[in-house]
């Protein structure tokens, strides 16, 4: 694991930023695992500024986005569809159909989900992930469980993250009981893993996840195991560490 300690918000936003250029630089093709949330809008900032500066092009870059609400039209403004069209995707070359999201407007969630994996697979799997973490430890929106799921699939989402992510929609009872994840199978095969947290909020549950023992009941913490995990964290997130 590598760890970069930020002084704050802005920073973490341009060094995780500098990792996303260096990887779209190297290889045009890149295939990038995309993440939601706030702690994302500065990253995608970033890459907005660099990519009207002429420094970045991504006319061939490939996206998979890690989640979305089930149930959740992609024109809504809550959904995942929405926030990465205004973030990201309607301000840079990005190419349409060279991005997905699952369908939050899926009949069949499990057949959406099988042929997500399949055309991860397709495209010879993610070259770097990006990822968040969920106040109870999740990634994507792999939430507590018995066991590590491997396969993307439909998660009932737990109370503490529909009151966590409520703060984005007009009332607690708008938010989406049930979401499409990547699982992680797809996570865990990336090639490298960017792993951005922010805010005093995380300081104990990214503690648990970097150090504490590895258990589908803190769903980040199987990030232990990939052998190329950046952390780019603020002074607050580390503040234990
Ligand atoms: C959401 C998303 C995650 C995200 C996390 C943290 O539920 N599904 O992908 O990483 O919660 O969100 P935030 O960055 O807003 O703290």
């Amino acid at each position: 694991m590598r760890l970069i300690r930020t002084k704050d918000y802005k920073e973490m936003s341009r060094k995780a930023a500098n990792i996303v250029a260096a990887q779209v630089i190297q290889k045009e093709d890149s295939v990038l695992g995309l993440a939601t949330g706030s702690t994302m809008i500065g990253l995608y900032e970033e890459l907005v500024s660099r990519y009207r500066q002429g420094d970045l092009d991504f006319s061939k870059v490939r996206t998979f986005n890690l989640d979305e609400y089930l149930g959740l039209h992609p024109d809504n403004p809550y959904s995942y569809h929405y926030y990465m069209k205004t973030n990201l995707f309607d301000h840079v070359n990005i190419a349409p159909e060279n991005t997905h999201i699952p369908n939050g407007m899926t009949d069949h969630p499990d057949e959406e989900c099988r042929n997500y994996d399949l055309q991860i697979e397709s495209l010879g799997g993610i070259d770097l992930q990006l990822l968040g973490l969920g106040l109870d430890g999740h990634i994507g929106f792999n939430e507590p469980d018995d066991v590590f799921r491997k396969e993307s699939h439909c998660v009932r989402l737990d109370e503490s993250t529909i009151q966590a992510n409520s703060r984005f929609f007009d009332h607690e009872n708008d938010v989406p009981r049930h979401a499409l994840t990547m699982g992680m199978g797809a996570i865990m095969k990336a090639k490298t893993i960017l792993f951005c947290v922010n805010g005093k909020a995380k300081t104990s549950i990214l503690k648990q996840v970097l150090y504490g023992p590895i258990t589908p009941r803190v769903p980040g913490s199987i990030l232990q195991l990939h052998p190329n995990l950046i952390v780019v964290a603020d002074e607050e997130a580390l503040s234990e560490i």
